[in-house]
């Protein structure tokens, strides 16, 4: 096939929920129907103790939750889709935020019978920064859910985008027999399949046909034509161009348990939603479809697998084609580089690719050379990609090891979670690095540095809270921090780069740090 062929059947998203709406099981879903795992279920379920394919990090099997993100590739009919999974907890936007970057669109998963939750909420605004088309499928209508409008009314009023149901539920409960597709006027029943571990099996009708009344019940039938009626005359149009500016999002229902409605949201989404889309550079837009290869780097793991004990850095091939072995031009380390053993990932499991297109997520081998945000290009084109903004940590600790024999695996498993972007880590003027201060955007990322430093190195820590909220990077060049007259409760530090900062426990601190030193430049943002 040409590689722009190639290109363009690939789609590539983020899914998005607040946590237990159904993300890891429509998933799941998806990958069964993509013919990527045989019996769904074998994969997922807390009580059974087995996993989701994309939980795999022991701290989220011992909780519960997903806390980092990875990525699946499968086919479906013609096309090849990648779905990056995001963690659900809020204390991980960071890490949502640098998935999205990596996505063409995202898919929203609400639960039926919640509604908007927090997490929803919070996860939305990510995507809404990132301008891109959200779909949104309400799951779990095998239970007792709100009214399918007011739902829909909801999603509108707390969310402020505009819906546009794409089908319609028949019922709810143990009386949800199927969804009504309001652009070919057809229903289609769903008959439950071994509990949701296969296909299910569906009859598809035309409203209006006799059969109907006994295919999914006369008080089902009546109510859905008064819904049909009361929505063709109170819901948006579909608009394309409003999808792609994520202004309007179509909205799709199903049970992602017992499989109802998930083809015919697949279907629908792989149809309206796109195939690569250019990215902005330096040197403008830059189209998927060019020859050239060019990529950056969105995420960094470190440890994804024990055996290996390796670090791992992902990127986005944004346009033309990669294959294994190439050169390629790392603009940031201003250097030729060979990518040898790219990887693929089925989750847990690793595959080396021979090439990969502008849409897909590869993994390289990362000796310790690359930073988020990081391109790589194969032309002489020398641009670089528009850079994934750092969100500024809100909660500090001091760190301190527990046996200080172990100094060596502290500062190497400190410094690479740092690398990896979860952690910032600061230290103090005139001090080694015994004391190391870190700075995180969600405070679940200190159990997650502990529990890592812990299970990958080998290192004992001792966290203990420190009082300061705010961080300013310093941007006046050749400044002398040890002269700047600061309140007694801001502490001067430097990042790992050797850059200048104050650390402020109230915004009144910052004040006084300007008012007294007449000159200084505070940012928000680190460089
Ligand atoms: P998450 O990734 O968004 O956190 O949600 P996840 O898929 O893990 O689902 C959370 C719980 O909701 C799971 O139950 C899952 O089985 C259930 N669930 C998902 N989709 C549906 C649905 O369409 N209908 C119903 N009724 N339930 C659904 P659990 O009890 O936490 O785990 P398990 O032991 O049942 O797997």
């Amino acid at each position: 096939m040409d590689y722009k062929q190639e290109i363009k059947r690939r789609r590539t998203f983020a899914i998005i929920s607040h946590p237990d709406a159904g993300k890891t099981t429509l998933t799941e879903k998806l990958l069964l129907y993509g013919g990527a795992i045989n019996l769904a279920g074998s994969v997922k379920g807390k009580k059974t103790d087995k996993h989701a394919v994309s939980d795999w990090m022991e701290i989220e099997k011992q909780r519960g939750i997903s806390v980092t993100s990875s990525v699946m590739q499968f086919n479906y009919e013609d096309y090849c889709i990648n779905i990056l999974d995001t963690p659900g907890h809020q204390d991980f936007s960071e890490d949502t935020y640098r998935t999205l970057m990596a996505a063409d669109s995202a898919v929203m998963v609400i639960d039926a019978s919640k509604g908007v939750e927090n997490q929803t909420k919070k996860l939305f605004k990510v995507c809404v920064m990132r301008n891109i088309p959200i779909f949104t499928f309400i799951n779990k209508l095998d239970r007792e859910a709100k009214n399918t409008f007011e739902l829909l009314d909801e999603i509108e009023t707390v969310l402020g985008i505009q819906t546009c149901p794409i089908n319609w539920p028949i019922g709810s409960g143990k009386n949800f027999k199927g969804v009504y597709d309001r652009e070919t006027k057809h229903i289609t029943r769903f008959f439950a399949a071994n509990n949701g571990q296969k296909e299910v099996d569906t009859i598809e009708v035309e409203l209006g046909d006799p059969s109907l009344d006994s295919i999914i019940g006369k008080d089902n039938h009546d109510i859905l034509s008064e819904e049909i009626e009361l929505l063709d005359g109170a819901s948006s149009e579909f608009d394309e161009e409003l999808v792609r500016n994520g202004k309007l999002t179509p909205v799709f229902f199903g049970s992602a348990l017992t499989n109802f409605g998930v083809e015919t949201f697949l279907k629908h989404f792989l149809k309206m939603t796109t195939s690569p889309l250019p990215r902005m550079s330096s040197e403008g837009k830059i189209d998927p479809m060019e020859n050239d290869f060019s990529a950056f780097v969105f995420k960094i793991q470190a440890n994804m697998n024990k055996a290996h004990r390796d670090r791992i850095a992902f990127m986005r091939i944004c346009s033309g084609k990669f294959n294994a072995g190439m050169e390629v031009y790392h603009m940031q380390g201003n250097k030729k580089i060979r990518l040898s053993q790219p990887q693929q990932l089925m989750a847990q499991e690793r595959q080396i690719v021979e090439e990969a297109y502008a849409g897909d997520i590869i993994g390289v081998f990362d000796p310790g050379i690359f930073s988020i945000g990081d391109t790589l290009n194969s032309s002489d084109r020398k641009f670089i990609y528009e850079g994934i903004p750092t969100f500024s940590p809100e909660h500090f600790a001091k760190v301190r090891q527990a046996d200080t024999m172990k100094r060596k695996q502290f500062l190497k498993g400190i410094t690479q979670i740092a690398q990896e972007g979860a952690i910032q880590i600061f230290q103090e003027y005139n001090t080694g690095m015994e004391e190391i201060i870190v700075g995180v955007v969600g405070v679940l990322q200190f159990d997650v540095l502990k529990f890592r430093l812990e299970s990958e190195y080998g290192v004992e820590v001792r966290l203990d809270p420190l009082p300061y909220e705010f961080i300013r990077w310093i941007e006046n060049k050749d400044i002398d921090v040890s002269s700047l007259g600061v309140s007694s409760d801001t502490k001067k530090v430097k990042d790992l780069k050797g850059n200048p900062l104050l650390l402020f426990v109230n915004r009144w601190s910052i004040q006084t740090a300007l008012e007294r030193n007449k000159g200084l430049i505070l940012s928000e943002f680190g460089r």
